[in-house]
């Protein structure tokens, strides 16, 4: 077994595991070009039963530059689980008979502790509901860190989509273990969760709140936005008044500092300009190839 067991929640990982993955993940960068054979008996299966293109074909690319080999399904539908209702526990089951590890994506709050429950090998939560995404979470944070040469002592936006998007609710919590202060930029009806900033005051987070993009995007280091959740409103009309409401456009890149960096998960949709891209500012496609390298260094703490 590695120094990891499994990856489900950010919640259950501090300070010092969340340096030690960092740190982890900038030893990758060589070994990503270079190639190693550590996990060369190994095999990773991907159950993703949400769509996905980042992640999944990240963490692949991590698993085939580690020497390992990959199994799995890109659908729910072609699953026995999609087709034909069979259970996660029973799917689970299944798998962890084919594989070493269990990298999973799954609608359901939850489905990824599930998942761990039934499982006698590790698994990865990919993004669980609305809920956690806690790689995507490191690998912002990696790649803050690497931009920004720091975490301690930066101001960060996390902006859009705080009700339901998930990457923002794992990076919220893993940046209240440094140093920082955080806005929560939103619009009234996307606001994160109260008791998601409670967590965060109490881990020690220097929380306020703001609605405009105006006030988001003035005075930090770092400008995280994210895509309106469209899949997760019970309402669609709901999600067409506030669609438009938190669009980052190139008139304000004006109010931004010089040196404000701004990342994005992605997909992207209609949050933020295209004509952002070519500017400075603009580091969100560099984040991508980070998505491999600190899915590298999971891999490795759990499998090596
Ligand atoms: C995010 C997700 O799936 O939560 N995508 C990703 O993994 N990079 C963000 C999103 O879908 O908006």
């Amino acid at each position: 077994m590695g120094e990891l067991q499994n990856l489900i929640s950010i919640h259950d990982l501090d300070r010092k595991m969340i340096d030690h993955i960092l740190d982890t993940a900038a030893e990758m960068e060589s070994v990503a070009v270079n190639r190693s054979k550590i996990l060369d008996s190994k095999i990773m299966a991907v159950l993703f039963f949400e769509p996905s293109t980042r992640t999944r074909l990240s963490f692949e690319s991590a698993m085939l530059r580690l020497g390992g080999s990959v199994i799995g399904f890109a659908e729910a539908g072609v699953s026995s689980a999609g087709g034909k209702g069979e259970t996660l526990a029973d799917t689970i089951r299944t798998v962890e008979r084919y594989a070493d590890i269990i990298v999973i994506r799954h609608p359901l709050d939850g489905s990824a502790r599930v998942s761990a429950e039934f499982s006698k090998i590790p698994v990865i939560n990919a993004g669980s509901g609305s809920e956690e995404h806690p790689t995507q979470a490191l690998l912002d944070l990696y790649s803050i860190r690497k931009m920004k040469g720091k975490i301690d002592g930066l101001s960060i936006s996390l902006c859009g989509d705080l009700k339901y998007g998930r990457t923002v609710h794992s990076l919220g919590m893993a940046l209240s273990h440094y140093d920082v202060k955080i806005k929560l930029a939103a619009p009234q009806a996307l606001r994160m969760k109260p008791a998601i900033i409670e967590q965060m005051k109490k881990s020690g987070a220097d929380v306020v709140e703001v609605e405009t993009v105006e006030e988001a995007v003035k005075d930090v280091d770092v400008i995280y936005t994210t895509r309106i959740q469209k899949e997760r409103f019970p309402d669609v009309r709901e999600y067409d008044k506030v669609k438009d409401r938190f669009r980052i456009t190139v008139d304000d890149l004006n109010l931004m500092r010089e040196d404000t960096i701004i990342l994005h998960p992605l997909p992207r949709v209609d949050e933020l300009d295209p004509e952002i891209d070519n500017t400075p500012h603009a580091k969100y496609f560099d984040q991508v190839y980070n998505g491999v390298i600190l899915r590298m260094a999971v891999l490795k703490l759990i499998l090596g």
